[in-house]
């Protein structure tokens, strides 16, 4: 994210102080005498690096919110937590360096493949993934459907650069690793830790622009950590991982699926586009829960009878979309979501249309998932 003052330092300048200030915590926060590892073999953990603010940098100590996000390698990232060798043996993995809007399907499924490649190995008992916040919920539902695994795989973020004062990066990262190297973590689905909580990639979603506690789930977190300590109060609802009919490693690619943002003024053009496209399905992103102004039931009816599948979400962040409720959906045979928001109903749908095209399948399935 360039800096919203304007003028910037050079790449270079941001990212050598951002390399100054991580080997200093580096070298202040050698792990403690007392804090000696412990005896018994480690879990084997991989920390793989995507990119975001938590490898961002900012031009000084007070950007907390303008600074470049992707610029500090993940092997420098995990420079600056030391304290992730008490817990586990742990290596960095390069796989972009990117701003998490930048998360096309592509990126998506390769992010997936390799994850896949390396649960598979003996010598790997976890997966950390670093990443951008803004699409951060739709990896982690992506992963939570399709791996087929039940070792712990945690995506982390931070919504401050590490060179700005109350950076949350280190912190998130350490309980990134904890709860990956965990065995209370193996068999929940794909998770997210960020701010002393953990949440189920399903659930969580990217609540405000900076605060560090940006992060919610409709229904809580499954539960905290702190001190070093995983603590679960809650279990996953629904299928995720090896209990699901999606493989990651037998995904080629994800059919064409997009979201229209509706408001009062809506016009036809964002619909018209996406047929024009060739998409296989548009997300209704409505308002209220999930209604269509009088204009766009027609449109969304030209949709349908093209072939292209109209599903019904909610752009009000939460709750669940009701059937035949604000539409009559049997009749126009348009799908309706559970409580997966706009963005969410797009990786779903993307990922069933792999499976069937059967409208009352699909719908079964939205309600499974
Ligand atoms: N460009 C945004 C991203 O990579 C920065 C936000 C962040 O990582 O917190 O998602």
């Amino acid at each position: 994210m360039r800096s919203a003052l304007g003028h910037w330092n050079t790449g270079l300048g941001v990212y050598l102080a951002a390399c100054l200030a991580f080997a200093a915590h580096a070298q202040e926060a050698k792990p403690s005498a007392e804090a000696k590892p412990s005896a018994e073999a480690k879990p084997n953990i991989v920390i793989i690096g995507t990119g975001g603010t938590i490898a961002g940098a900012g031009a000084s100590s007070v950007n907390t919110a303008a600074y470049q996000a992707a610029v500090v390698p993940v092997d420098k990232v995990i420079a600056a937590v030391p304290e992730v060798k008490n817990i586990a043996n742990v290596r960095g993995e390069q796989i972009f360096q990117i701003g998490s809007e930048s998360f096309n399907n592509q990126r998506l499924l390769q992010l997936g493949k390799r994850v896949s490649e390396l649960l598979k190995q003996k010598d790997v008992d976890g997966v950390v993934i670093t990443h951008g916040t803004d699409t951060l919920e739709e990896t982690a539902y992506f992963l939570n459907l399709t791996l087929k695994s039940t070792k712990p795989v945690v995506v982390v973020g931070s919504m401050r650069p590490g060179t700005a004062l109350g950076a949350d990066g280190a912190l998130n990262l350490y309980a990134a690793v904890v709860v990956a190297a965990s065995k209370e973590a193996v068999g929940k689905g794909t998770l997210v830790v960020l701010n002393d909580e953990i949440h189920t990639g399903r659930d969580v979603t990217k609540t405000n622009t900076f605060k560090t506690e940006t992060f919610r789930s409709p229904y809580g977190p499954l539960g905290y950590i702190v001190e070093g300590r995983v603590l679960l109060y809650r279990l996953p609802a629904r299928p995720h991982t090896v209990q699901t009919e999606f493989d990651i490693d037998q995904i080629k690619a994800l059919p064409e699926v997009h979201v229209a943002y509706a408001y009062g003024d809506m016009s036809r053009t964002a619909y018209d586009g996406f047929v024009k496209a060739g998409v296989k399905a548009i997300i209704h992103a409505g308002t209220g829960n999930g209604s269509v102004s009088e204009f766009i039931v027609p449109v969304l009816k030209e949709v349908r009878s093209k072939g292209i599948h109209v599903v019904r979400a909610s752009r009000t962040g939460s709750g669940v979309v009701i059937r035949n409720g604000e539409q009559p959906d049997d009749k126009y045979d348009w799908l309706v979501v559970d409580d997966q928001n706009p963005q969410k109903a797009r990786i779903l749908m993307a990922l069933l249309l792999t499976r069937t095209n059967d409208s009352k399948e699909l719908q079964k399935l939205f309600w499974k998932y």
